[in-house]
């Protein structure tokens, strides 16, 4: 059959047409337990009444309203959002990339108008920040950024983790930090505790701003509703996306007030971003994920998954390290699995596997205990099954 749609995935061989919960259907009826949730975005399953009903809801109203106008549901969101992190304004868009682009423009147009700092931007090494050529350049690893030279400069990388590294990279020429609470693509890799904290010190001795990428540990996926909670600092500027509506595409940059003032009116834009229908599904989302506490649920699951997963260890020496917080976990393994995500689909369960021996589980956080049983007794069997 000729392809038409443009190959850039390297696409795994099920056809998804339906999903309820934390169960996905595909063309011939057949059931999986799906373990990845769209990547860290359906983090209150699929088709979730909540979400379903504020979609069908707004689409009977309005679908779209320029950004030439007021948006009421845009107000509502904002709102909502600033009173569940820091004192903020909030840009929307449409995806994480998009919010990071955001949240880099801001940053440099802040240093440039205030004239007391460059607008360099240090990253950390292993980050991932998205596709577009600003974010790519953000980006720490090189591999996403070979053959599309010329990158836009003005980035540099230290090491995730090392504060001391961060300390000695600040020179004038720094305005500005971007990392992520806890690196996702980069192999959920969970900085030492106190890191964040550092950083924050470290921001504020030389007022360099301090963006937090939480595209994929927002939204309560590690136990908290954000990921900087868990160390009781606030970000200047935090980019949103992923699961923020639940599956409907949207994303936030959200930065603190006398940093959002230096975008005014015109300096920044996006015909879809804060769309009624996006606002509409993310307000759903945010007001279910609070109401129903579902960040203390995520930690307890979490923990459960986690535990299971080290005792695993036993039966798997090639397990190296169970590693994450919430229902974001990394199993990293001595060898290779990447038979997983193929092997999972034959056993009725999705599941995700990063740079060839990281198995990446970041269920839907409504998974039921029952469900993660059966997960890990498919993980054992799929081990088992291939020796190791
Ligand atoms: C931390 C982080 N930032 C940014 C992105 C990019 O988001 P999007 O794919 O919506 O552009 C991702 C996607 O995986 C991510 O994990």
């Amino acid at each position: 059959m000729t392809h038409h749609v443009m190959n850039t995935y390297g696409r795994l061989p099920v056809r998804i047409v339906r999903g309820q919960s934390c169960t996905l259907y595909d063309e011939a009826g057949r059931e999986y337990l799906d373990l990845v949730a769209g990547i860290a975005v359906c983090n209150l399953g699929h088709a979730h009444p909540s979400v379903v009903a504020a979609l069908q809801n707004q689409s009977s109203q309005l679908f779209h309203c320029s950004n030439l106008y007021a948006i009421p549901q845009q107000e509502t969101l904002a709102a909502l959002i600033v009173e569940n992190s820091f004192d903020a304004e909030v840009f929307f868009c449409n995806s994480g990339a998009e919010a990071n682009e955001a949240a880099i423009k801001l940053a440099r147009k802040h240093c440039n108008s205030n004239g007391s700092r460059g607008p360099h931007i240090i990253t950390c090494e292993g980050s991932f920040h998205g596709r577009t050529l600003a974010t790519l350049a953000a980006t720490g690893q090189t591999r996403f950024r070979q053959g599309f030279d010329p990158i836009p400069r003005g980035f540099s990388t230290v090491p995730y983790g090392d504060s001391d590294a961060l300390k000695e990279a600040i020179t004038d020429e720094v305005g500005a930090v971007m990392l992520e609470p806890i690196q996702g693509e980069g192999g959920v890799r969970v900085p030492p505790l106190g890191y964040l904290r550092r950083v924050r010190e470290l921001c504020d001795a030389t007022g360099v701003l301090m963006i937090l990428d939480e595209v994929q540990t927002g939204l309560a996926r590690t136990g908290k509703l954000f990921g900087y909670l868990h160390e009781g600092i606030e970000p200047d500027i935090m980019t949103l996306a992923k699961a923020l509506g639940n599956g409907f595409p949207v994303g936030a940059m959200i930065a603190r007030r006398r940093v959002a003032a230096s975008f005014g009116p015109g300096t920044h834009a996006t015909t879809f971003g804060g769309n009624p229908l996006a606002m509409a599904c993310s307000h759903a989302t945010l007001t279910t994920i609070l109401d129903q506490n579902i960040a203390g649920t995520a930690r307890e699951k979490g923990r459960y998954l986690t535990e299971k997963l080290e005792s695993l260890m036993v039966a798997h020496p090639g397990i190296r390290e169970v590693r994450g917080r919430g229902l974001m976990v990394g199993v990293e393994f001595d060898h290779d699995v990447s038979f997983l995500p193929i092997a999972g689909i034959e056993h009725g369960i999705l599941l995700n596997v990063i740079q060839g021996t990281i198995l990446r589980l970041v269920p839907p956080l409504v998974i039921s205990f029952e469900e993660l049983d059966r997960a890990i007794e498919t993980i054992h069997a799929l081990l088992t099954e291939k020796g190791l």
